[in-house]
């Protein structure tokens, strides 16, 4: 473990700021991320040991954030159970989707080693890394994870037939649940032994469902990833975006971090989440589009939010988008670090 702000503040000790880092860092939006994408595609970089510890690392140089993220996708997990995946330029794309999973242990087959690759990017990342930066692992939460496999398609964004089956399906999609999250667990517990500091869990898409029934079907599954994560004595942090209310009923056993949306304002989410929870975000990723002068008003306002709450890491609502001026990222970075946080 390192003594970087971030792991700090996650082992619950007081830091002068808060740390800062952003989902979807590495790609996107990073000048160096794309000039590497001229010459290799995406699998490419992230199937390939070195180039994919080299993205990784790429934030931490440019920008200045406080820990480091792998270079991966949570739609790993949808491959090693068999499924034919293929990334192109508009998108990630099943060969064929998993329309009928009335019975998903016979058409999947899980196959843990396809995930070997991803553990010797990690041992490149921690070799090659500066000491004190943090890793993050991740996967995607067990319902995101079944929402693409079951759509194929990232194109439609209401995933109608994945939602379906939680009301029509109920046995099946526990089925399925189940195998995303058992190998989801050897996945996690893997990162954690090859060295990662922080693990996160993405549930990008939570807010498709009634918080009731997120609940009721699907928490079971991400506490059990997180329970085997703390047991392998790795903290976790859970984004949950668009559960709403819903992120009153979270409890310190599910999470140690809540990663808060746009959605939700900082100081409700606070009120609203258990206190022993520290709590990520929240910035608006498409502030990043307007000036610097807009976004650097928009900061001011966590000031008072920040010196009150120590177990606080900044963190945008939701990932970079494409198209986000790389100087404005970075003026983000440089403001939270020079920002004074009257911590006393
Ligand atoms: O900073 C990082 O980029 C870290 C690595 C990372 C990627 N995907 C790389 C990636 C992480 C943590 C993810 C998570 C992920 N992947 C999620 C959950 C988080 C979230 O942002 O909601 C989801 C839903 C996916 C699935 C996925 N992968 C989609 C829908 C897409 C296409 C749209 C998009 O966001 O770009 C991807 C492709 C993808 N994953 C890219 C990168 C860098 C873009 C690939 C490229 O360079 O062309």
């Amino acid at each position: 473990m390192n003594n970087s702000i971030f792991t700090q503040t996650l082992k619950g000790g007081k830091t002068d700021r808060p740390p800062v880092w952003f989902m979807r860092q590495a790609g996107r939006v990073l000048p160096s991320y794309l000039k590497l994408r001229e010459q290799y595609s995406f699998s490419e970089l992230m199937a390939t040991p070195e180039l994919a510890a080299k993205v990784t690392l790429l934030p931490v140089y440019d920008l200045g954030v406080d820990a480091a993220i792998l270079f991966s996708d949570i739609l790993v997990i949808p491959e090693a159970l068999g499924m034919n995946l293929n990334f192109t330029d508009s998108g990630p794309k099943f060969g064929k989707a998993l329309k009928d999973i009335s019975d998903p242990a016979s058409t999947l087959h899980p196959d843990a080693s396809k995930l070997e690759y991803i553990y010797k990017a990690i041992d490149e990342v921690i070799k090659t890394k500066p000491s004190d930066t943090p890793l993050i692992g991740f996967c995607g939460a067990p319902f995101t994870t079944l929402c693409y496999m079951v759509q194929g398609l990232s194109s439609n964004h209401t995933f109608p037939d994945a939602v379906g089956i939680l009301y029509q399906n109920k046995k099946s999609a526990h089925k399925l649940l189940s195998l995303i999250t058992e190998l989801s667990i050897e996945y996690a517990v893997n990162q954690v032994k090859h060295g990662i500091s922080a693990f996160q869990i993405f549930e990008t898409h939570a807010g498709l469902i009634p918080a009731d029934l997120y609940f009721e079907m699907i928490m079971p599954y991400v506490r059990k990833i997180s329970a085997a994560v703390k047991l392998a004595g790795c903290p976790v942090i859970f984004l949950p975006k668009g559960l709403g209310t819903g992120i009153a009923n979270i409890t310190p056993e599910d999470t140690d971090y809540l990663s808060i949306d746009w959605q939700t304002p900082i100081e409700v989410a606070r009120r609203l989440v258990h206190p022993e929870i520290g709590i990520q975000g929240n910035l608006d990723p498409r502030l990043l589009m307007a000036d610097q002068e807009t976004i650097t008003e928009t900061l001011e306002k966590y000031v008072s939010f920040g010196s009150e709450n120590q177990n606080w890491i900044f963190n945008l609502g939701h990932g970079f988008i494409p198209g986000i001026p790389y100087e404005n990222a970075k003026m983000v970075v440089d403001w939270i670090k020079q920002t004074n946080w009257k911590r006393t």
